[in-house]
């Protein structure tokens, strides 16, 4: 089958402007008219345009008559039963009950990209997400970028993208020199063996606080740093032990939730790059010295940051804040190299940026992280841009996003206080979905039950994480997490799961009748809802990947498992008496089937045949 090269919804909005256009030839707007919604209520037709009422502003004429006229400019599209008018001035569109059904099958039975335009395809996109620091165990907060990165790596790919998967992990920097002095001081060799990452922690805490508490120590500590980064052997080894460690841990998890990267390039991976870069900017006049460092200042590049920072400063200093205005002040220095001579996050960061533009070419390049870090975005992607590092067009995304909290809102914690390991988190989904399979499958061996618990529980952690739009806050609840009947990850394996059940039974009570190719007719409201579902797919994927939010995703996936519910419960399937229309409703079953499935695949998340 050949992948479709526009959506539904686009085709409608083209057929539209082409009328406005007929109507009003001498306006400019008319050119940009058309743009459609699918209607929220019945009786609106299937798909709904307000752009009359605003077009009636610059032609000086009652909304109603542009509505009108832009109606009956042009004969009636083949697809199309009417186009009415209402309200004010709206454009309800009412497709042919064939058209729709065929349209609506096209998408959901196109088994390549479930008829999303492959807008992406001999483009690039680097996806920066997970991206953890070596010897810190990964914890609840770290499950928002693996799991967004990973469902926006499916969406881009169903885009037709390449895509470059990095996980940009936090391998260097002064934090090495203070464990190593550390370990050499009182490592627990035992613990080490047992479980590495969490003595590596330990370690960590220790010798920071000593640090700080006594000036010896945090020489010894700084020295440490400096004899690994003039490559002293035996630094190193240790070095690259701690990040072995690390890394077999992250790797445990990854393979729980089913993620992979294209390439693994931490911060130490750039270091020999950063004289260089600091070079450039300088050349380029954007850094300067500043008290020994060198810094851009980057309300220099930017006049309405300067503006704004002013302002803040001001303010400050008008309220006697000398300190606040202080630290207003140095929010806009973006520092390059430090007072003595070391590189650091930023100086990294453009030379990730460089490297990047120059292997892959890309059209986007996507890092996901909490939202502490918009600050430092916004900095880097100026500096960036000002120096040249990224063509013009090419698109920088910052996908920023809130800290998960308990249910009250409260910091998230344990009972033995701390947040809550990872792997600790998706334990107990597994128990939890266990108890799921085995009130619902009792037959099933322990094996069998395990696997499917896994999909359930890690599929349940990583759909409640992707159902909330990334910009905002989780109030994190097992209750809600495995919520049978709200939106949740099981919720909509379970609608996968009966469709399936129910398609068996089907396969078995009618085994010559041939479900695939029936014909279908929507006779219902229910029906025309759920096919006017179906033939959105492609336009959900394409918000999502637009706007870099996998939840755009699940928001359809649950529409669609409620409006199949809505039609299940009003419209007999297997005991519908004719039988043209008992197939024909089994492959509209089949179709709701195939796109949970593919969407919930997209996000990272398995639907199984069964619960
Ligand atoms: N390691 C960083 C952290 O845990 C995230 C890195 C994100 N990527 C980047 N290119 N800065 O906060």
């Amino acid at each position: 089958m050949t992948s479709t090269i526009t959506t539904l919804s686009t085709e409608l909005s083209a057929l539209l402007r082409e009328r406005f256009c007929a109507a009003f030839p001498d306006s400019p707007e008319a050119a940009a008219a058309g743009r459609v919604t699918p209607s929220a209520k019945p009786g609106f037709g299937d798909w709904q345009c307000s752009d009359a009422l605003q077009l009636a502003r610059s032609l000086h004429m009652p909304p109603r008559a542009v509505a009108e006229k832009a109606a009956t400019a042009l004969p009636l599209p083949g697809i199309l039963e009417k186009i009415e008018v209402a309200g004010p001035g709206y454009l309800n569109l009412t497709l042919k009950p064939e058209a729709l059904a065929e349209r609506a099958f096209a998408t959901a039975e196109d088994a390549v990209n479930g008829g999303v335009p492959q807008t992406g395809a001999g483009k690039t996109v680097v996806l920066d997400y997970s991206s953890p620091n070596v010897a810190k165990s990964m914890h609840i907060g770290h499950i928002r970028s693996t799991v967004i990165g990973g469902a926006l790596v499916g969406i881009f790919k169903a885009q037709g993208y390449r895509v470059v998967g990095d996980n940009h992990i936090g391998d260097w920097g002064t934090q090495f020199g203070i464990i190593i002095k550390g370990w050499r001081e009182f490592a627990d060799k035992d613990a080490i063996a047992r479980d590495p990452v969490p003595e590596l922690e330990r370690i960590y805490k220790e010798s920071y606080a000593r640090a700080k508490a006594d000036p010896a120590w945090m020489e010894a500590c700084r020295l440490e740093t400096v004899k690994l980064q003039q490559g002293d052997p035996e630094n190193r080894a240790l070095w690259q032990d701690f990040i072995r460690m690390s890394q077999h841990t992250f790797d445990e998890i990854y393979q729980r939730l089913g993620i992979s990267f294209d390439t693994t390039r931490g911060e130490s991976w750039y270091q020999p790059q950063l004289p260089g870069i600091v070079e450039r900017l300088e050349k380029a006049g954007l850094a300067k010295e500043s008290r020994g460092a060198i810094v851009v200042d980057v309300r220099e590049l930017d006049p309405a940051l300067a503006e704004q920072s002013r302002a803040a400063v001001d303010a400050a200093l008008a309220g006697g804040d000398a300190e606040s205005a202080a630290r207003e002040d140095g929010k806009w220095i973006f520092i390059v190299r430090k007072e003595d001579g070391g590189y650091n996050y930023n100086t990294t960061d453009l030379a990730t940026m460089d490297t990047r533009v120059r292997e892959y070419a890309p059209e986007k390049i996507v890092i996901v992280t909490d939202d502490r870090q918009i600050p430092h975005f916004k900095q880097l992607y100026l500096v960036s841009e000002k120096l040249g590092l990224v063509p013009s067009g090419t698109e920088l995304v910052h996908v920023a996003f809130g800290t998960i909290t308990d249910k009250d809102g409260h910091p998230f914690s344990t009972r033995q206080g701390g947040m809550p390991k990872l792997k600790e988190l998706l334990d107990e989904a597994h128990a939890r979905a266990l108890e799921i399979v085995r009130e619902k499958n009792p037959e099933l061996d322990a094996a069998a039950a395990g696997a499917l618990a896994e999909k359930i529980g890690v599929g349940a952690v990583k759909y409640s994480d992707l159902a909330t739009d990334p910009a905002t806050t989780i109030r994190f609840s097992w209750e809600a997490v495995f919520a049978l009947q709200g939106n949740s990850g099981p919720y909509l394996q379970y609608a996968h799961a009966r469709i399936r059940s129910l398609l068996a039974k089907f396969d078995a009570a009618f085994p010559g009748e041939d479900r695939a190719n029936a014909e279908f007719l929507p006779t219902d409201d229910v029906e025309r809802r759920l096919l006017r579902r179906l033939v959105a797919y492609p336009d959900a994927v394409g918000a999502a990947a637009a706007k870099c939010k996998p939840s755009l995703l699940a928001d359809f996936l649950y529409g669609l498992a409620q409006d199949y519910s809505a039609f299940y419960q009003r419209l007999p399937v297997l005991k519908a008496e004719d039988p043209g229309i008992r197939n024909g409703r089994a492959r509209l079953c089949a179709a709701v089937a195939a796109t949970l499935k593919r969407g919930l695949a997209l996000l990272g998340i398995d639907a199984p045949d069964r619960m």
